[in-house]
């Protein structure tokens, strides 16, 4: 039975990657920031037979990161989401920019996959056939057009460069690393308006990510799987 790491797994695409893989019968280690009040992922993690397990995590806290390292000790992870993420706020403009938004920016969707990364790089490899997927965003690409929003785009184009370069690190063990962008998708984040439901999302994702080969690795990839420009 394969099993599946997700971050930020309480709303929205996170809770939907859980939702369908655990509908799959795939073993769901689900992280979040608070566990307590996270009740739809709960209630998926009470009715799957021990299938699902749900666990605390604040992707930016190093504290957090090494606990829940504990948690997932060394077994072998065969997919790991990489996907709580942030907008960063509406003063994202070059004129009127709150800087310290920011860096809080940065900190969740630039740094903190790579404090993942870092943790789950063991059980991947042990899996023998281990993806580490990044959520990232069509904002990021230098393809996308509009201006403004600087410093999502930022992070997400951070966030590309670091998983392909983190694909050439572990090229030699194995280990599959992409960005990919979900499309723009109705939660909170993408709002009333976005054209994809998450179910429509995810679950075109999810079939991308099992064709996924080692000959792909480093590549950015849009929601269906097709290729998509730096
Ligand atoms: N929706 C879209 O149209 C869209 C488009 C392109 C890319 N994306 C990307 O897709 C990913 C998921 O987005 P979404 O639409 O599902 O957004 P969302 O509904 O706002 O959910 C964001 C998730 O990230 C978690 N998170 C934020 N900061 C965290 C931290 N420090 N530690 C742990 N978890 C943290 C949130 O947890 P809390 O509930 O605790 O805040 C929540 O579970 C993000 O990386 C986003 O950038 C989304």
């Amino acid at each position: 039975m394969p099993t599946i790491l997700v971050t930020g797994a309480n709303r929205g695409l996170g809770l939907e990657f859980v939702r369908q893989y655990a509908a799959a019968g795939e073993r769901v280690i689900a992280a979040c920031r608070t566990p307590v009040k996270a009740d739809a992922l709960i209630a998926i993690a009470a009715t799957s037979g021990g299938r699902v397990t749900v666990h605390p995590l604040d992707v930016t806290e190093d504290g957090s990161v090494s606990a829940f390292k504990s948690v997932i000790g060394d077994q072998p992870i065969d997919v790991v989401i990489c996907n709580a993420g942030i907008y960063g706020g509406t003063r994202q403009g070059w004129d009127d920019m709150d800087f310290d938004a920011w860096v809080r920016t940065l900190s969740v969707n630039l740094l903190a996959p790579l404090r993942l990364a870092r943790i789950v790089h063991d059980n991947l490899k042990r899996s023998g056939q281990g993806k580490f997927i990044a959520i990232s965003s069509g904002m990021g690409s230098n393809a996308s057009e509009g201006g403004g929003m600087h410093a999502y785009r930022t992070s997400k184009a951070g966030l590309n460069k670091l998983v392909s370069t983190l694909a050439q690190d572990w090229r030699a063990d194995g280990i599959i690393a992409v960005p990919m962008s979900p499309g723009w998708v109705q939660t909170d984040m993408g709002g009333a308006s976005a054209p994809l439901t998450p179910a429509e999302s995810i679950g075109a994702m999810r079939k991308a990510i099992a064709g996924l080969t080692l000959a792909q690795s480093g590549r950015l990839f849009d929601y269906d799987g097709a290729p998509m420009a730096w």
